[in-house]
């Protein structure tokens, strides 16, 4: 029996059953729909790319995997000088994973340990913020803030090892007064936090972090997994304000296939290279820089820089604003919209109840959660798509 994700088997509606995808289709046996989840916000070229899967089927010709533990091969190295070449600053030191959730795990293990290195051995507390999400292993639910995925951590009781503030600076200019000693890093979801119900918050915030963080020596790491690639209208936070180690998942592969990395700059490279085997990072999923993976990874980067994704993702965001401008509701808290996403916040669970039937109905697969009826469409998607996925969440308040 299979186990679905977050649901509740005996009582889960069942699951809707896909023959086919392309484009922004999902295809069923009967009826087609627009994907405005793009896979849990990964397929950001669209499904069935005629040129990602051809980047696949060359390489799966070749081979589709060796480990890296002794070996290496070209995807994995080209994808590594790609991203030295395509991420800001000096974030330059690639290591590979299989996810998400395992990328934000060597991120903090590698903050830790950077400290550990220097004999700083009381630096063992890391500072995240509230309704955080980084994924659901362990460590990453110890640093999220989402009972709603994580309340099984409750048996353990608070964490000794993490501290949670709110998205504002007094809050973040106290922690520092507070811990500062104490912390190896602050990891934040920039801009946008996702799981934790697609709140955004100013940039500010960031830039006053990182000033902080190089006051106290304290590594910044952003968790972009699900903000890297444009999702926010910046092709990366990184972009605005650089961090120390950059978390990437999701879009890395255009959706394609699991893969993730996590980026340190120099002085945390540094950090773990001397003589000292006991200083090297120990860690090496099994199916770390995949060559599929890479393959699917270096033409992503490669369509994203040239078929101009920024342009595609401001107009996601011009449309959107348009169609939404003056819409209102008294079941609505907020609506909130960043690059590709928005979202609109009922006052009340209850409201979002059948919508995703109902969205259905009208062509468009949604996925809304708790108060949260959002979409992060594929970049793909045309003008009058993306209007039929808006005006369905519209009409849901209007009937
Ligand atoms: C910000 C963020 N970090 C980490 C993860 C975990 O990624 P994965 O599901 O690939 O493990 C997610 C997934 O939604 C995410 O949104």
């Amino acid at each position: 029996m299979i186990r679905y994700p977050y649901e509740q088997m005996k009582t889960m509606a069942p699951p809707i059953s896909i023959t086919g995808a392309k484009g922004v289709y999902l295809y069923t046996e009967k009826e087609k729909m627009i994907d405005s989840v793009s896979s849990w916000w990964s397929v950001i070229h669209g499904y069935n790319h005629p040129e990602l899967n051809q980047a696949m089927i060359d390489q799966v010709s070749r081979f589709s995997h060796v480990m890296l533990g002794g070996l290496t091969h070209e995807p994995v190295q080209k994808l590594a000088r790609k991203l030295e070449e395509f991420l800001p600053g000096d974030l330059n030191y690639s290591f590979f994973s299989d996810s998400g959730s395992v990328a934000v795990e060597v991120a903090l293990k590698m903050a830790l340990q950077y400290y550990m290195n220097r004999g700083e051995t009381e630096r063992t507390l890391t500072l995240a913020l509230e309704h955080a999400y980084h994924g659901d292993t362990f460590k990453t639910m110890e640093t999220g803030d989402d009972e709603d995925y994580h309340f099984v951590l409750k048996a353990y009781g608070p964490s000794r090892h993490v501290i949670h503030i709110p998205t504002e600076i007094p809050a973040l200019d106290q922690a520092f007064k507070q811990y500062h000693s104490r912390l190896n890093c602050l990891i934040v979801e920039p801009l946008l936090q996702g799981a934790g119900g697609m709140r955004m918050y100013s940039l500010s915030f960031l830039k006053r972090a990182r000033q902080l963080c190089d006051q106290y020596g304290v590594l910044l790491i952003f968790d972009e997994v699900a903000t890297g690639f444009g999702r926010t209208g910046n092709r990366f936070v990184s972009d605005l304000v650089l961090p120390d180690i950059l978390v990437l998942g999701k879009a890395l592969t255009g959706g394609y296939i699991g893969h993730a990395a996590t980026v340190a700059n120099e002085k945390v490279f540094r950090g773990f290279f001397d003589d000292r085997p006991e200083h090297a990072l120990m860690h090496g999923p099994t199916f770390m820089g995949n060559a599929l993976a890479c393959s699917a990874a270096l033409k992503s980067i490669e369509l994203f820089e040239t078929q101009d994704y920024m342009a595609k993702i401001c107009r996601i965001e011009a449309v959107t604003r348009r169609e939404l401008n003056g819409f209102s509701d008294e079941r609505i808290q907020e609506i909130r919209i960043m690059g590709g996403c928005v979202c609109i916040e009922v006052k009340n669970a209850s409201v979002l109840k059948g919508y995703q039937q109902f969205a259905r109905e009208r062509g468009v697969f949604s996925r809304p959660f708790l108060n949260y009826l959002y979409a992060m469409v594929p970049y793909i998607i045309t003008e009058e798509e993306l209007i039929q996925v808006i005006q369905t969440m519209k009409e849901w308040f209007r009937k």
